[in-house]
């Protein structure tokens, strides 16, 4: 495995590496979600390629860019461990070198759910990934279900600046009792652990529910807020229930839907979502 710094580096490295090429674009601090990707980028490509960089510009003021945790003596470990091949892991100067001035700002769909609680997040997304797309140049390139809406803006942006890569995505992964996991679950206490598990709970009760023929939306989202307020230590930065598609909010659930959620646990922001049917 190769850890590379540069983007001249990496050109180098990618012009040689056996095709197909796979990215697996991280911030770091890698749990089995992350591995769960580079193992699929490893069964599909000839060369897997890794990203580690904490994108400052996807961060809000407010935001905890700098608490985000770092690892990367333990993530290099994890992805030789997996198998991949060249890991880009540029410096900040290195993405952002001073002058920097240009943006990619996807539209509608990213002015919704997320987008309208974090002003500006996709931007800094869609401006650093279309980055690592031209940059590393891959024939595949991997991302969660877990953070639903950032697919949908990926595959936007992927298919309208033609960037050319097959988009991937691949199911949340969980621990045992049910909590997605994340990055950011490493700022919970235990009680905030045990309150972070109303969002999982939640999507559970919405599923009992539309299979128990409830399909009408606002009931649903009513009695997973109740759920989730039920914990003193959460408060609800929104519940949706939306076309999958377009994330238009629906009244009735008549089409395929993601129902998705922002919960603050004590301060830490957690997202999490299923997909109904
Ligand atoms: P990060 O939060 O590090 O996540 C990297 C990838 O891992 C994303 O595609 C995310 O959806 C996926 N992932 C996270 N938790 C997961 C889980 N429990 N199960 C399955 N996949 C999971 O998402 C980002 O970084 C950044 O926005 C990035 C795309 C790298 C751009 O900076």
């Amino acid at each position: 495995m190769r850890v590379i710094e540069t983007v001249s580096d990496f050109r180098v490295a990618e012009r040689k590496a056996p095709r197909p090429l796979g990215l697996v674009p991280t911030m770091g601090y890698l749990h089995e979600g992350h591995m769960s990707l580079a193992h699929r980028a490893r069964a599909d490509n000839a060369t897997v390629s890794a990203s580690i960089f904490v994108n400052p510009t996807q961060f809000g003021p407010n935001e905890d860019l700098s608490t985000y945790p770092r690892d990367m003596e333990g993530d290099l470990t994890k992805l030789e461990e997996a198998g991949v091949d060249l890991v880009f892991a540029p410096q900040l100067q290195e993405v952002y070198p001073p002058g920097f001035d240009t943006h990619v700002d996807v539209g509608e769909i990213a002015t919704k759910l997320e987008g309208a609680s974090r002003p500006d997040h996709f931007r800094g997304v869609a401006t650093v990934v279309c980055k690592l797309l031209t940059i590393v140049r891959p024939d595949n390139v991997y991302f969660g279900q877990k953070d639903a809406q950032q697919t949908l803006v990926i595959k936007r942006l992927n298919a309208d600046l033609n960037l050319g890569a097959e988009v991937v995505v691949m199911p949340t992964i969980r621990d045992s009792d049910g909590l997605a996991l994340s990055s950011r679950n490493a700022y919970l206490d235990d009680g905030d652990r045990k309150a972070a598990l109303t969002l999982s709970r939640s999507l559970d009760l919405a599923r009992q529910l539309y299979d128990s023929e409830n399909h009408d939306a606002e009931k649903i989202r009513a009695q997973m807020r109740n759920l989730i307020e039920s914990e003193p230590r959460t408060s609800v930065d929104y519940i949706s229930i939306a076309d999958i598609e377009t994330l238009d909010e629906l009244d009735i659930i008549d089409r395929p839907a993601l129902v998705s959620l922002a919960v603050r646990v004590g301060d830490v922001r957690l997202i999490d979502n299923t997909l109904l049917p």
